[in-house]
């Protein structure tokens, strides 16, 4: 029997909302589930371009996702998003900012860098603000650990970067024992905090909430070797 401490990620469900009576509006092609992917993502057929693709595991409302996905109309950008409810609203943003340099894919990021996302086929992975799961008995939740590091290097080319940010510290120095001990893996120097232009600018949302509330933010950066 497996033990419980080492219960595959798969194990946790995505997320689809219990009220939703109607039929969930059409945000096609902004937002899909892994399952419309029997054959995994491929990213020349998804986006018809062989642009670099980016990833934003764990998007939530797509702040960063939509905010890179203007800024850089070049790259390829994909969230990644177990709540469906929250992914959906990402969707709905890259659908009104008509951004077709984005898509959202409902689903476990664990499954999608296991099974569907091609080896060596993402430029850079960001993983912002991952659900710290407080409670000691519910640490093994969180979405860093050894096998995550590993499953990002499976699918991260070769001098691609990892980028990390969270206001909790504990978490910022798991995730970086973590990442700096990986031997295919080298840490760079992170940038720094910077004053925001406008209220919207901030990496992601869970940024905002957390600069506004005054807490300090850890940022982390790495290079696949
Ligand atoms: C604290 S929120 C941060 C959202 C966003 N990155 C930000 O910084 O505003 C963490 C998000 O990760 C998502 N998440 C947690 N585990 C996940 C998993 N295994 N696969 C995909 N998303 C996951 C949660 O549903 C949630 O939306």
């Amino acid at each position: 029997m497996v033990p419980p401490f080492l219960e595959p990620m798969s194990s946790i469900e995505p997320v689809i909302s219990p009220m939703q009576s109607n039929p969930p509006r059409d945000l096609s092609p902004y937002f899909r589930t892994l399952d419309d992917f029997p054959d995994g993502l491929n990213w020349q057929e998804i986006f018809g371009n062989d642009n670099p693709v980016e990833l934003d595991i764990g998007c939530g409302r797509g702040l960063f996702t939509v905010s890179a996905a203007k800024a850089h109309p070049e790259t390829n950008y994909v969230g990644i998003e177990l709540d469906y409810k929250e992914g959906r609203r990402a969707a709905a943003r890259l659908l009104r900012n008509d951004l077709k340099n984005a898509r959202i894919v409902g689903g476990n990021a664990h499954d999608a860098l296991r099974k569907w996302i091609a080896e060596s086929s993402v430029a850079a992975a960001h993983v912002y603000f991952p659900d710290p799961w407080w409670k000691r008995k519910h640490r093994r939740r969180r979405i860093f650990t050894d096998e995550f590091a590993d499953l990002l290097c499976r699918v991260v080319k070769p001098d691609g970067l990892i980028h990390s940010w969270t206001d909790v510290e504990e978490y910022f120095e798991v995730i970086r024992a973590l990442m700096d001990h990986h031997d295919q893996f080298q840490p760079l120097t992170a940038p720094s905090e910077r004053a925001p232009e406008h209220d919207m600018d901030y990496q992601t949302s869970f940024e905002r909430k957390k600069r506004k509330l005054g807490c300090p933010i850890y940022r982390g950066l790495w290079r696949r070797k």
